[in-house]
């Protein structure tokens, strides 16, 4: 039987937890980018497909490459943030299937139907991007997503000639909370769910 965690974990991971655009100069190691992966992997994917694949940029030569993508401010939070992940999918994921889910034979199912494949490949992909955000903020991390760029651009550049597709960019370091903006809302549960 579990329990339910501290209410300052559920803080710093949700209620009280900002996307953060400015970033102070405080290196992230790549022990922590390791901690941060190994703690996200454990989220379910269907038929345990594990799609996500991450590519961290770091480099001054690396983040040069990623600038032509880039959309507005989104060039100067790359800039400045330690690492800025390439939350990718591998569009050919289901290579991996026979290992990874050994229950059920899944791989036909996906190597025929390419439509069912890639959506399979982004919904996951995009559900293990989400997984590791709140890894990084669980280990004390501030995270800054970004869907403002050009995939085809970031793909060109990082992937051509493999299987692997961008989905979203996302910041990682330690934020400056002096440089926030207030806030925006939520959804009440009223306006977002139902129960039937
Ligand atoms: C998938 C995704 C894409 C986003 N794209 C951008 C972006 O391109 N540039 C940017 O400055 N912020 C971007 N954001 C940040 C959102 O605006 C921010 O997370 C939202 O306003 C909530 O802010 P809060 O967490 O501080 O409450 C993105 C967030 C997500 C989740």
């Amino acid at each position: 039987m579990r329990t339910a965690i501290a209410d300052g974990a559920i803080q710093q991971i949700f209620t009280e937890a900002r996307t953060h655009h400015s970033w102070l100069q405080k290196p992230v190691s790549e022990d922590v980018l390791k901690q941060i992966y190994e703690m996200a992997k454990w989220g379910p994917t269907s038929a345990n497909s594990n799609p996500m694949r991450i590519l961290f940029v770091k480099s001054k030569a690396a983040k040069e490459k990623l600038y032509p993508a880039l959309m507005g401010s989104n060039m100067t939070q790359v800039a400045e943030a330690p690492v800025t992940a390439v939350i990718a999918h591998d569009e050919k994921f289901y290579e991996y299937l026979p290992e990874l889910f050994p229950a059920f034979d899944m791989k036909p199912m996906f190597e025929g139907n390419k439509a069912f494949a890639d959506l399979t490949a982004l919904v996951n992909g995009t559900l293990q991007g989400a997984y590791f955000m709140l890894a990084a903020r669980s280990l004390g991390l501030d995270v800054g997503p970004m869907a403002g760029f050009v995939n085809a651009k970031v793909d060109e550049a990082f992937f051509k000639g493999t299987t692997w597709k961008s989905n979203f960019l996302c910041n990682i370091g330690y934020g400056d909370d002096a440089k926030l903006y207030p806030r925006g809302p939520r959804h009440d549960f009223e306006v977002a769910c139902k129960i039937v």
